[in-house]
C-alpha cells in the first residue's frame, strides 16, 4: 500500500445552505451523486450505503449494500432476513450506516434502530427486480457456508425450473425468508471533506419526535473534523 497524502479541495458546506430537514439534504445529495455518474461517471454506484451492525457479544460488522428506499421514516435496503446482518439486528436494533462519495469528497452518516420494512413495500420492490435476481432470492441462504459454487448453482437451477421466467412480475413469489431493513435515525451526519483536513461536519441530530421529513424534529450542530 502506498501512503498518499491528497488534499480535498471540495466546496465544503455551510449551515446557510443546509436544507431545512435532513430528508431534503440527503436528497440533495444522492441527486449530486447520480448527476455526477450520469456526466463524469466517476461515482459508480451512488446509492451504496456501507451498513454497520453488532452481535449480541458486541462484536461489529460491517458491508455494502444499495439504499433501496428513502424518506421521512429513513433510508432503507432489502436483504436476506437469516443473513448476518439481520441475525445481528434482531439482537441488538442497534444500526449505522454511511454513503461515501470519495470522488465529490462527500458523505453521509445515519445512526439509529433498526426497523422491519412492511411486507407489501418489499413485495412492490421484489416485482420490480430482473427474474434471475428473483431467482437468486430463492437460491442463496444468504451468510450460511455452501459447500462450493456448484451447489450454488445447483439451487439457482432447481430454482429456475420451479419458477420458470414467463415475463411476469409476479412469476417468483417473494421468499419468506427475504426482506428489508430501515433506519429510524437519531442523527444524520453530512461530511464534505476540504483544503489541509479541515472539513466540514454537519449533523442533524434528534430533537424530537418526527421523521426525516420533520423540521421541528432536528436540531443542527458542527463537529470538529
Ligand atoms: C455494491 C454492493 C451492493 C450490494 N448490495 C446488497 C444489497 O442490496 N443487499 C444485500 O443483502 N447484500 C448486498 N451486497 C452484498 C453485501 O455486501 C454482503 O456481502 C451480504 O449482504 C452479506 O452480508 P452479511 O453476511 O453481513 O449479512 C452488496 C455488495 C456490494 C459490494
Amino acid at each position: 500500500m502506498t501512503v498518499r497524502h491528497t488534499d480535498y479541495p471540495g466546496e465544503g458546506l455551510a449551515e446557510a445552505e443546509l436544507a431545512p430537514t435532513p430528508l431534503a439534504q440527503v436528497q440533495r445529495w444522492v441527486a449530486d451523486a447520480e448527476a455526477r455518474q450520469a456526466g463524469r461517471g466517476d461515482v459508480p454506484e451512488p446509492t451504496a450505503l456501507s451498513v454497520a451492525t453488532v452481535d449480541a457479544a458486541g462484536v461489529p460488522n460491517v458491508r455494502t449494500v444499495l439504499m433501496r428506499f428513502l424518506d421521512g421514516r429513513g433510508p432503507g435496503f432489502v436483504t436476506d432476513l437469516g443473513s448476518a446482518k439481520s441475525t445481528e439486528i434482531a439482537a441488538t436494533g442497534g444500526i449505522a450506516a454511511a454513503l461515501t462519495w470519495p470522488s465529490m469528497y462527500r458523505a453521509v452518516r445515519f445512526r439509529g434502530r433498526a426497523v422491519a420494512i412492511e411486507r407489501g413495500e418489499i413485495e412492490a420492490y421484489f416485482v420490480a427486480r430482473p427474474w434471475g435476481s428473483r431467482i437468486s432470492a430463492w437460491a442463496s441462504e444468504q451468510s450460511r457456508p455452501v459447500v462450493d459454487r456448484v451447489a450454488l448453482v445447483a439451487a439457482y437451477d432447481h430454482f429456475a425450473a420451479r419458477y420458470p421466467d414467463a415475463g411476469s412480475p409476479d412469476d417468483v413469489p417473494v421468499p419468506d425468508g427475504w426482506g428489508g431493513w430501515r433506519i429510524d435515525c437519531d442523527e444524520v451526519e453530512l461530511w464534505a471533506g476540504r483544503r489541509d483536513r479541515l472539513h466540514d461536519r454537519l449533523v442533524y441530530v434528534r430533537a424530537g419526535d418526527g421523521g426525516l421529513d420533520d423540521p421541528g424534529a432536528w436540531t443542527v450542530l458542527r463537529r470538529q473534523p
